[in-house]
Formats: structure tokens, C-alpha cells, sequence
């Protein structure tokens, strides 16, 4: 654990935290004081080992499994961590998932599940610590803000991804809930805002940079040069959930090495 940890005694659920940014979240989080519930859909193993490392840093952690597009799996989880830990401060909307196709082949159960998970699992996650939150109000010894949710969005809020339709979609939804929730629970001092990554090196993007062509080709997308790592994303979320950015909510930050920046208008138009 840090030295001086900016999340002591407070509690943070993280959904898909068994892998990729999630697993890089958790253990953020983690190192600086909070109670991790580490949520898996799949592979208990995986989770387990987040959890272990977590412990292994000095920090507490439990695997929680739950579907986050099912309303009773996401309602049983919440009720597990509330049991385990107290309540919750802190969420992090992370699980998602592709389904990848052209729009012409793009079947209706690949539309729904993308939407069901990356933005419907969202909203129940959000509904569910929001409940709790409200119930349980300010606690200053643990922060000034009643709760915070941190929405992993994307690039793809706002750039267009053709043969992700589905994805992208989903994603610009997210934004409107981040954008929408933060508006009207602001009054209530939870903030609500969104973390929006570039090119991180996880599973769910393997083919863009497991081979050198395909990361020189994924370069050409970041003015910055590298693709991004989980732990970039566990810092930013850390700060982000923490006291130092009390101030910020209806927000997204993106974190993407520059690829929002239009690169390809660097030497042309
Ligand atoms: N890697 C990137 O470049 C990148 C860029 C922008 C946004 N994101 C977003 O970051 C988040 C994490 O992705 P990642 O890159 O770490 O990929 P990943 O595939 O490593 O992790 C996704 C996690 O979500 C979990 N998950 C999937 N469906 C679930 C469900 N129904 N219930 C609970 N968990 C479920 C998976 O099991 C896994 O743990 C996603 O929301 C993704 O859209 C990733």
C-alpha cells in the first residue's frame, strides 16, 4: 500500500476487474486504502488472483461474481458487498465488452449483447450504488462526497468506429448516462464522471498490438507513440475518485496518448 493512501476505509466495487483495466483499476485502488470487491463474470481464478495480489500489497479484497447486464446477479452482488464491507463509496463501471462485424452482418443478439453489458450493466451497477449512497449520506472522515462512479468509457463516445457499430454505440450511450446522472445527483454530492481510454494493452484489444505491423499500424492512431497500459488507467482512476478531484463531476477525461486529437490531420487538410 502507498504511503499515504487517498482511499482509506472506504470501499470500491469494480466490475470485469479480473482482467485488463479493470485488474489494473483494482489494484490502483487497492494501494490506496480501499476495500477492493473485485467483480468476475467468468474465470474465478483470475479474480481470485487480483484478490490475492491486492492482499499481498497490504490491502483487503473480496471476488464478487455477478453478470452486470442481469438485475438480480447485480442486485445479490451489491447485497454481498454491503454484507461484507459496510457499503460501498466507490464504483467503477468497467466491464464491457466487442462483438465486432460490418453493420450489413451485424446480428440483433451481438447488438443486444454489446448493449446490455457495456451500457445497460452500467446503469444497474449505477442504480444499485446510488440507492446505497442516498441511504447512507456524506461520511466526512472517509470523503467530502456522498459517493462517486467512475463510468470506463472510450474514445469511441465521440469517434465513430465502423465495423464496431455496436461498441461505439454503446459507448456515446454511456456518455449521456455519465453526463445525465452526474446533472441530477450533483445536489445529492455524488459525482459521477467518466474515464474515456485510447489503445490500452488488454485482451479485449489483442489483435491491434500482438503482432509489430499491427502496433506500427495502431501507432499511427497516437500522437504520444506507445499504447497505453492498465496502470496508467488505475492512477487516473485513483486521483479521480479521490477528495483531490472533489470538484469535478458530468465529466469524461480522456486518456488515450492523443488519439482524439485528430492525427491524421497532422500533416494533412
Ligand atoms: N483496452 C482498450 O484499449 C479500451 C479502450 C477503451 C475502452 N475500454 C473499455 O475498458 C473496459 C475494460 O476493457 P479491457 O480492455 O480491460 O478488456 P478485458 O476484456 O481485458 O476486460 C473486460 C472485463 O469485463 C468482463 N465482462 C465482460 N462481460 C461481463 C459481464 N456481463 N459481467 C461482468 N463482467 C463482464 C470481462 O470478463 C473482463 O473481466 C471495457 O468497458 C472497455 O470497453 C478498453
Amino acid at each position: 500500500m502507498k504511503k499515504d493512501p487517498r482511499l482509506t476505509g472506504q470501499s470500491a466495487l469494480v466490475t470485469g476487474a479480473n482482467s485488463g483495466i479493470g485488474k489494473g483499476v483494482a489494484l490502483a485502488l487497492g494501494n490506496e486504502g480501499a476495500n477492493v470487491a473485485v467483480n468476475y463474470v467468468s474465470r474465478p481464478d483470475d479474480a481470485q488472483a487480483v484478490v490475492d495480489e491486492i492482499k499481498a500489497n497490504g490491502g483487503n479484497a473480496i471476488a464478487l461474481a455477478a453478470d452486470v447486464s442481469n438485475e438480480a446477479q447485480v442486485q445479490e452482488m451489491f447485497r454481498k458487498m454491503i454484507e461484507a464491507f459496510g457499503t460501498i463509496d466507490i464504483l467503477i463501471n468497467n466491464a464491457g465488452l466487442q462483438k465486432d462485424s460490418s453493420f450489413q452482418d451485424m446480428s440483433l443478439a451481438d447488438w443486444q449483447l454489446v448493449l446490455n453489458v457495456n451500457l445497460t450493466g452500467q446503469f444497474l451497477c449505477a442504480r444499485e450504488a446510488v440507492r446505497e449512497f442516498l441511504r447512507r449520506g456524506i461520511v466526512p472522515e472517509r470523503s467530502k462526497a456522498a459517493g462517486k462512479i467512475i463510468c470506463m468509457s472510450s474514445v469511441h463516445e465521440v469517434i465513430p468506429w465502423g465495423g464496431h457499430v455496436n461498441y461505439a454505440t454503446s459507448k456515446g450511450g454511456v456518455m449521456m448516462l455519465m453526463k445525465s446522472m452526474a446533472q441530477e445527483l450533483a445536489p445529492k454530492k455524488i459525482r459521477v464522471n467518466s474515464i474515456g481510454p485510447g489503445a490500452i494493452q488488454t485482451p479485449i484489444n489483442k489483435a491491434a498490438w500482438d503482432t509489430p505491423q499491427a502496433l506500427e499500424s495502431l501507432l499511427t492512431l497516437i500522437p504520444y507513440q506507445r499504447i497505453g497500459q492498465p496502470e496508467d488507467i488505475g492512477n487516473l482512476a485513483a486521483w479521480l475518485c479521490s477528495d483531490e478531484a472533489d470538484y469535478i463531476t458530468g465529466t469524461t477525461i480522456f486518456m488515450d496518448g492523443g488519439m482524439t486529437l485528430y492525427p491524421g490531420f497532422s500533416t494533412n487538410g
